[in-house]
């Protein structure tokens, strides 16, 4: 039996402030400068949602990539798409919209509606240079 990893992308377009309540607004400020500007900023997000599971020796596939493009929209890109992260999305109104804590919230939306033991890796690009990874751990 072989194991294959497949990798799906998907895009979204939102906007954070970057902004701990855990601390003071100096901190704020010092650890995160422009991030923290009050009426936050935009990025152009890039997700990849990469699964990893036995190879079917009778289709040749992992996972239907139309389902698994499905899931992605529907899970994740449909909640983030055009959002506040800070005010239109419940998870991170008390969490920092990090590109970490936004890769471990969508590695639990996913999870949920992925088939069980699929998911591998969340990546999620918040710059060409940034990338946060998560697997679970
Ligand atoms: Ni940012």
């Amino acid at each position: 039996m072989s194991i294959v990893y497949l990798s799906r992308r998907a895009t979204f377009c939102a906007s954070h402030r970057l902004h701990s309540e855990k601390l003071s607004p100096a901190e704020n400020k010092k650890l995160f400068g422009k991030c923290n500007s009050a009426n936050g900023h935009g990025h152009n997000y890039i997700l990849e949602v990469i699964i990893c599971g036995q190879l079917n020796p009778k289709t040749g596939i992992v996972m239907d990539l139309t389902k698994l493009k499905k899931i992605i929209e529907d899970s994740v890109v449909a909640r983030v798409d055009h959002k506040n992260l800070n005010l239109d999305v419940r998870e991170f109104k008390s969490l920092n919209p990090t590109a970490e804590n936004m890769a471990v919230v969508f590695w639990e939306w996913l999870e949920e509606a992925l088939p069980k033991d699929l998911l591998y890796e969340v990546r999620l690009h918040e710059t060409e240079n940034n990338i946060a990874i998560y697997r679970g751990e």
